[in-house]
Parts: C-alpha cells; structure tokens; sequence
C-alpha cells in the first residue's frame, strides 16, 4: 500500500476538472489531499468533494510544493506558463491541455494501449486529443490480427468537448430555437442548437483543422508508427456529451474476420462491444456518457475493399477522453513506484 499523496487539480471548476474530481473521490490511490485550483474569479468558490467541500485557490498564487501530483485542465496558455513550474518544485504533471503532447520528450499515453514507455524518471506526461484517445481504444485491439495501413475516420463531435459553457450554450440556445427567439452564442460560431458544423478549429494550409491535425499527429505517437496514414474529418453535433466516430480501418492484407475481431474487442481492456444487428442498437453518446468503456459496434466488412473493416465507436471524452485517462496514467505511475510522496523521498 502506497503513502497517501497530494493532489492539485488546475482547472478544478471545469468540465474536466469537475470529473477528475469525482474519480479522485474515489480514491483510485491513497489521497491525503486535494487542492482545486482555478481564475481568480472563481478563487473562494466551494466545490463538492466527499461529502464536504473543497475551496477554489487562485491558480496564480498557488505554491507547488504542496502537491506531489498536479493535474492540469486549463487549457494550453496555463500548461506553458505553470507546468514546468510545478515539475521544478517537484510534482509530476499529468497535462490535459495539447501544450506539451508533441514534445518529443513528453510521453503521450493511453495506458491500454502504451503505458509500458512511461519511465521512473518522468515527470510531465500528456494526455491526448480526446478523439484520437477514443478512435484508438478501437483500433488498438485490431493490431493484433494483423498490420493496418490507413484509417478512415468521420467524428461526431459533443458540445462537452469544448467546456462547461460550450453545453451551457447547447442547452440554451435548444431552449431558444423552441421558443423561436434568437440563437445566443458565445463559443461557437455557428448555430449549434438543430445544426452540425465542421470543427471549430483554425484550418492550416493543408486544409486540416486543428482538431484533424492532432488526432493524425497524436495517434502516430501514440502507436508509435510515424507513417500510419490516417484521413480524419471532425464535425462538432449537437450532442451534450461523448463524441462517436465512424472508422474504416484497412489492413495491409485482407480484413480479419469479424469472429477474431469481436474476440479481440471481447479480451479488450476499456472497450465493451454493443453490436446487436437484430436490434438496430449500436454505440451512441447518450449509452457511452458516464461511463468508463469506449463503446464499439456496427463491426462488418468493407463493401467496397477486401482491406477494409468497418466501426462505430462512442466514448464519453470527458472521462476516458480526459479525467479517467488522466487518473489512469496516475494510477499507473503510482502501481509502478513513479510517483512516492516527497515526504517518503526526502
Ligand atoms: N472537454 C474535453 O472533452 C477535453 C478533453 C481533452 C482535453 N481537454 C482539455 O482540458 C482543458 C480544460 O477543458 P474543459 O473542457 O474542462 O474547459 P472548461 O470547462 O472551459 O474549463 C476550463 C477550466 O480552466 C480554468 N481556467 C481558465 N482560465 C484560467 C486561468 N487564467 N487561470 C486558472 N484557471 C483558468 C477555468 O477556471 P474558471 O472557472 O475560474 O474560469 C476552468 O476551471 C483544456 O485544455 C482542454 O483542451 C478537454
């Protein structure tokens, strides 16, 4: 059994930060404290924690060393600004944001899939994209059955996957389109409320959007094949929460068959299959949101090449696109003997 550790939580008062608080409740390791940090504006706040509550600290104020582990989820700009300094005064950062995620010395890590490059002397890991994390705990599992040349991916995007006020704007501008008054918007550009729009991201010369980019560049990391050739096209849905995606996966030889594909998903950590063609009932956000399993199904062959397998996948990116990888990361890291309280080590 492992010393109890201190927690920060950066971004405490976000969509992230409010679910990696839950499953710190949990206690998933020995926790001696946890500290929420987050805006000035939100410093002195009172967040749920345990029965009792936890006070929102200025992020700005707030003073490392009492924390052996810090988890950020603030975005990018307070990565840059905050996470090497919370390394210097000793904490391992486990970094929600895309700050550091292409770092070549950062590892970017779905602990399913590679846990095993973490090694005792890290101390910033990255969390990935939380579409490339929920694209690869379905394409993971099929390596195995045989080499994959190209993916073929289309996402369906939720609102929670842009913050706590991006679904705020969802659920109100539902309630205005209804009533049939003006559409709010605050963090899209478009109409989102009975609408879809391409991904809300700056399109570079190539023509990708960000979110495309990464979910290309994180997912060759993270897999560890620089050449995988990956097409993705992100579409943000007005879903409140849990992204879905539709997956061509062709191998370099023929499909495997789709008996030895439901064995691997069956053996699959994290993954659960909900495939029941009879019923018409396949992944969706509103079965995947809460829960920890990416959820697989629609598993048939491409009618089109003797290569090609086809998915559709839905998984809750708050959790295992965000806070539970977060936590599973630190979970790992404490197993392995990485992360020890400072009062144990000095
Ligand atoms: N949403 C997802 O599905 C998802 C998935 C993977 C990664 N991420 C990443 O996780 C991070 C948080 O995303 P989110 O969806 O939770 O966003 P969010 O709901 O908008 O929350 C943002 C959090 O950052 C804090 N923050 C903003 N500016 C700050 C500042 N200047 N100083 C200190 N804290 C500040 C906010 O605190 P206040 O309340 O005080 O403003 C809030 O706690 C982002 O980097 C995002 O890219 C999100």
């Amino acid at each position: 059994m492992s010393s109890p550790l201190r927690i920060a939580v950066v971004g405490a008062t976000g969509a992230v930060g409010m679910e990696l608080l839950k499953l710190l409740e949990r206690e998933p390791f020995p926790i001696a404290e946890v500290h929420a940090l987050a805006s000035a504006k939100s410093a002195g706040a009172a967040l749920p924690f345990k029965g009792s509550t936890l006070t929102v600290q200025d992020l700005e104020s707030f003073d490392f060393h009492k924390a052996d582990i810090a988890f950020f989820s603030a975005g990018a700009a307070r990565s840059k600004s905050f996470g090497p300094k919370a390394v210097e005064c000793g904490c391992v950062v486990i970094d929600n944001s895309s700050a550091f995620r292409m770092d070549p010395s950062v590892p970017l890590i779905v602990p399913e899939i590679n846990g095993h490059v973490i090694g005792p002397g890290d101390r910033y890991i990255a969390n990935p994209n939380c579409s490339a994390i929920i694209m690869l705990m379905a394409v993971a599992p099929l390596r195995k059955l045989g080499a994959i040349d190209r993916l073929i991916v289309c996402t369906y995007q939720s609102a929670s996957g842009a913050g706590a006020t991006a679904m705020e704007e969802l659920l109100q501008q539902t309630r205005e389109f209804l009533d049939g008054e003006a559409l709010t918007r605050r963090v899209f550009p478009h109409p989102y409320a009975f609408n879809l729009f391409s991904h809300n991201t700056p399109i570079d010369e190539d023509g990708l959007n960000e979110e495309e980019r990464k979910v290309i560049e994180e997912s060759r990391k993270i897999l560890g094949d620089a050449d995988l050739r990956i097409n993705v096209t992100c579409v943000r849905v007005p879903v409140l929460r849990a992204h879905s995606e539709a997956i061509i996966v062709e191998f370099v030889g023929p499909a495997p068959s789709l008996e030895s594909v439901r064995e691997a998903y069956a053996s699959a950590p994290g993954v659960k299959m909900v495939d029941d063609a009879a019923n018409n009932h396949f992944p969706m956000p509103l079965e995947a949101s809460g829960i920890h399993e990416v959820l697989v199904g629609r598993i048939r062959h491409d009618p089109s090449s003797p290569h090609g397998l086809c998915l559709f996948v839905s998984g809750d990116q708050l959790l295992k696109g965000a806070a539970l990888n977060a936590v599973q990361i630190a979970e790992f890291m404490v197993e392995s003997g990485y992360i020890v309280p400072r009062s144990v080590v000095s």
